[in-house]
């Protein structure tokens, strides 16, 4: 907790989680040694050039990723996350397509990303429905009639949300970074833009990539994020 002019104030703490988060729920990375891409062009599946050549094959990786999401369920990173709302102000920054974070029971969450449960119409951005069946098929149509696709942002798209991603950044009392290389940018940008005051901390298995500023927090996400949550009880 912190105090502004005597009053006692809830602290404001910012995450950003990669996939990282998700691993132990079963969700693979993309860059591990079982990653995502390992034998796939990115090019082949997640890029307009992709979606312009063949949109049934990019329906299909999507349609497998989503199901692997429902098959899925929040681990102890996300229920820890979720449970802190009780003493501090939390907002989510997560790169993850995935919804575990809500799941778990987090209320502010920014998916720059993208949500591969939802789609969205292919005229209009800001028509975006949640999935009720785990396919989005050719033929299924938005409601101005254009094809729908995966709510999800295809390499060389715009980032969803960057700007209030950003404010809330350069808001928090304490930054935790979860689960990510820090390879994909806008989104590892976002860990400069945090208050050099602030307390940051990054969650990882591995001892390379923590951003200056940060302190390692060496391990994995169901470890490292419930332990270091525990301590500010
Ligand atoms: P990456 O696959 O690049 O990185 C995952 C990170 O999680 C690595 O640094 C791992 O060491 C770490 N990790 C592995 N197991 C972990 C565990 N149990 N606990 C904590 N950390 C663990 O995934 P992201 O950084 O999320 O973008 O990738 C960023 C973006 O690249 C994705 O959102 C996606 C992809 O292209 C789009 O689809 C637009």
């Amino acid at each position: 907790m912190s105090s502004k002019g005597g009053r006692r104030m809830r602290d404001r703490v910012v995450f950003l989680t990669g996939a990282g988060t998700s691993v132990e729920s079963g969700l693979p990375t993309f860059r591990g040694s079982d990653g995502l891409w390992e034998g796939q062009s990115l090019e082949d599946v997640a890029s307009p050039s992709a979606w312009a050549k063949n949109p049934a094959g990019v329906l299909a990786f999507y349609d497998a990723r989503r199901r692997a999401v429902l098959a899925a369920q929040p681990n102890a990173a996300h229920d820890a996350i979720a449970a802190l709302e009780n003493t501090c102000d939390v907002i989510v920054i997560t790169q993850n397509i995935d919804d575990l974070h809500e799941r778990a029971g987090s209320t502010n969450v920014l998916h720059i990303h993208g949500e591969v449960l939802k789609a969205r119409s292919t005229v209009d951005p800001n028509l975006v429905y949640p999935l009720s069946k785990p396919t989005i098929e050719i033929g299924d149509l938005c409601e101005k009639g254009s094809q729908l696709r995966p709510h999800v942002v295809f390499f060389e798209e715009e980032v969803i949300a960057l700007k209030e991603a950003r404010k809330a950044m350069r808001s928090a009392h304490r930054v935790v970074v979860v689960g990510t290389s820090l390879q994909v940018y806008p989104a590892a940008s976002l860990v400069y833009e945090a208050p050099s005051d602030a307390d940051r901390y990054f969650v990882s298995p591995d001892k390379q990539g923590v951003p200056n500023g940060y302190m390692l927090l060496r391990g994995k996400a169901t470890a490292e994020v419930p332990r270091l949550l525990q301590e500010w009880q």
